[in-house]
């Protein structure tokens, strides 16, 4: 089987090569693929060394079964009947067919089934920040139908890319350093700081990033469930955290609640306060579970429930996910 990585240099990208080599994915050849930039450059999986190819339009994919894609939305546009035109499945990571009628919006512990439908031999992989909610919210809905979702991120440097992460990482020396702080991945200094704006701004005064928690979710779910979100991004470096307030049709008891995600495929409960034990960003780094704690009633709402919820976006909120999706299809 031919596989493909577009956008290898990335963020994603890097993940991906860790991914496919990790889980032992099948494969006898794997291109990648970049800008002008990373052309050449050098990156290794399962031993072996693999130089990247700039992207083109033309036939490069004829005989790719899958094309992993996370280059941004606009690539992906304007490569998808390239990518596609010879039978390779596209499973992209970007924003651009998310919300198509024609393209499943696929996170495997919650509607794996929808991957085998793809007309445009599009898979979309969600935002990660609904990855990682979508995935602990399954195991409830299973209980009792949730009705509204209320949220507030807090959400990593690198969920902007490889660049973001080394913006961090130089404003933090830079202000030790009392240098000027460099700016321009964020729309403000976010070392020492947090900034409630992830994306640009939508309608009704909420960031794209917001409306895609919203949106995304039904359509993952096929649910009426509506989430109302807040996106704030926070000078962690890698994987997202969660606050999650859910009011359902019946009320579910802690008890239950643990119980079922404790059952429930990629999530791992870590919940403990008498020990201090709940999920962080730092050890969840890496990692391919959604870790859920801080389990408790909603003392605003009977039928409420609340949570803390923390994964990893580059690995389940990106390549994992991906990756999972191809193991879906092929099985
Ligand atoms: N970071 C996350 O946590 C995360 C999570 C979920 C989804 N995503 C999505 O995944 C995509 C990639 O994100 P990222 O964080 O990996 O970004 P990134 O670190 O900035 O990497 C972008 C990648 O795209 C490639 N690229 C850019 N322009 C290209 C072109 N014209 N032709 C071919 N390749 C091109 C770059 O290659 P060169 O180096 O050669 O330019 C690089 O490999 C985005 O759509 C993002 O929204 C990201």
């Amino acid at each position: 089987m031919h596989i493909a990585i577009v956008g290898a240099s990335g963020a994603v990208g890097q993940e991906l090569l860790k991914v496919v080599e990790e889980r032992n994915f099948p494969f006898d050849e794997l291109t990648l693929f970049g800008s002008e930039r990373s052309e050449g450059k050098e990156y290794f999986c399962k031993g072996k060394p693999y130089k990247v190819r700039q992207l083109r339009h033309g036939d490069d994919f004829k005989g790719v079964r899958f094309a992993f894609v996370s280059a941004g939305a606009s690539v992906s546009k304007e490569f998808m009947e390239d990518i596609t035109r010879f039978g390779t499945i596209m499973i992209d990571n970007s924003s651009a067919f998310r919300m198509d009628d024609s393209v499943p919006l696929v996170v495997p512990e919650v509607n794996a089934g929808d991957a085998k439908f793809c007309p445009r031999r599009i898979i979309a992989n969600p935002n990660c920040t609904t990855i990682q909610m979508v995935v602990p919210l399954k195991a409830l809905e299973d209980i009792s139908h949730i009705k509204r979702v209320h949220v507030a991120t807090y959400q990593a440097a690198s969920g902007a890319g490889a660049t973001a992460m080394t913006e961090l990482e130089n404003q933090y020396r830079q202000y030790l350093n009392n240098e000027h702080i460099v700016v321009e991945r964020f729309p403000y200094q976010l070392a020492y700081n947090m900034i409630p704006q992830v994306d640009v701004f939508g309608e009704d005064g909420y960031t794209k990033e917001e409306l895609k928690m919203y949106h995304e979710t039904r359509k993952i779910m096929h649910s009426d469930i509506v989430v109302s979100a807040t996106c704030v991004r926070v000078p962690a470096l890698r994987a997202h955290s969660e606050s999650i307030w859910i009011e359902t049709e019946s009320p579910i008891s802690v008890e239950n609640a643990r119980r079922a995600f404790e059952r429930a495929d990629g999530v791992t409960v870590i919940d403990d306060p008498d020990n201090r034990q709940y999920p962080m960003p730092l050890p969840a780094t890496g990692k391919n579970d959604v870790f859920v704690g801080r389990i408790r009633k909603d003392l605003a709402n009977p039928n409420g429930l609340t949570f803390w919820c923390v994964s990893d976006q580059i690995r389940k909120g990106a390549a994992l996910n991906a990756v999972q999706i191809a193991e879906y299809l092929i099985r």
